[in-house]
């Protein structure tokens, strides 16, 4: 159980909203009484219990290959570390959509494996340090989706679905938002307002505070990163060599990997390749 201490600094406005989202998120974990799945519709047990994923868009991909290498590098070490399954998906999305919804399509087609739970990783954020677990998240059974909040609500950039067919459900309904097909924060609006709007949703989703889960290069957004985090995002537009730049701070080269098997996607939706 982590500690909330809301110290509302100068961006107060900022702070008191992120406070409030976290004390509700807590409350609501709290208060209701646990909720248990006790159905698990799929046979595949013989797959690891845990995938993680990355997707990339393959029209409309926003980085090239330095940054797809450095990113998905760290991942696969980190995944082997822990005898994770990673997967790369290659997506192509509706014409109609930006390239982000990619990301609900790869959720889905992983969850559809059979795995007890399937945890997607931004392209533009690193694992800096592998001694945490993902498990240690998930542990209460009593949640079904592990998300972290920041100034715009939730962070989808790291996000965790118990492989249950009401996650395939959520994914599916989040295509009922078409105003966010192109508008920000697309997939990520789409989610927190289903999140935020049902109460069956809200008390099986764990809101985990800034700094936990993910966090960032300054408090401006969520938490600024302090040396033990788990995760460093980098969200915002950056550029490639920017991007790959700010990255080669934080990576630890012997993670490197030279050699990525990136699949090909022919026509719409992912083709995702586990990684070896
Ligand atoms: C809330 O979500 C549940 C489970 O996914 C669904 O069955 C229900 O219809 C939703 N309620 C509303 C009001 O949308
Ligand atoms: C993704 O798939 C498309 C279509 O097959 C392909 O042209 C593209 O090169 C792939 N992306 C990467 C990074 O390999």
């Amino acid at each position: 159980m982590w500690r909330i201490t809301c110290q509302p600094r100068k961006l107060q406005t900022l702070l008191s909203l992120l406070c409030l989202i976290i004390v509700m998120g807590f409350f609501t974990r709290s208060f209701f009484p646990s909720f248990e799945v006790t159905s698990y519709p799929y046979s595949r047990p013989s797959l690891g219990p845990i995938a993680l994923l990355s997707a990339i868009s393959s029209l409309k991909g926003k980085y090239d290959l330095e940054v797809l290498k450095l990113s998905l590098s760290n991942k696969i070490a980190y995944s082997k570390h822990h005898n994770y399954d990673f997967f790369v998906c290659n997506c192509t999305v509706d014409e109609n959509w930006h390239a982000m919804w990619g990301k609900v399509l790869a959720l889905e087609a992983i969850l559809a494996k059979g795995y007890r739970w399937v945890i997607f990783l931004d392209l533009d954020l690193l694992i800096t340090n592998f001694d945490t677990r993902l498990e240690e998240f998930f542990l209460e059974e009593s949640f079904d989706i592990i998300i972290g909040v920041d100034c715009n609500g939730i962070n989808d950039g790291v996000v965790m679905f118990r492989g249950t067919e009401s996650n395939i459900q959520l994914l599916r309904s989040l295509w009922t938002f078409t105003e966010y097909s192109n508008e920000y924060y697309h997939e990520q609006t789409a989610l927190w307002r289903t999140i935020s709007r049902n109460r069956t949703i809200a008390k099986r989703t764990l809101l985990i505070p800034p700094g936990i889960l993910q966090s960032y290069q300054d408090d401006s957004c969520g938490s600024k990163f302090g040396g033990e985090d788990f995760i460093i995002h980098f969200p915002g537009d950056f550029t490639s060599r920017k991007l790959a730049n700010e990255m080669k701070k934080y990576m630890n080269f012997a993670t490197f990997k030279d050699t990525i098997e990136i699949p090909k996607i022919e026509g719409k939706g992912c083709n995702c390749k586990l990684q070896e």
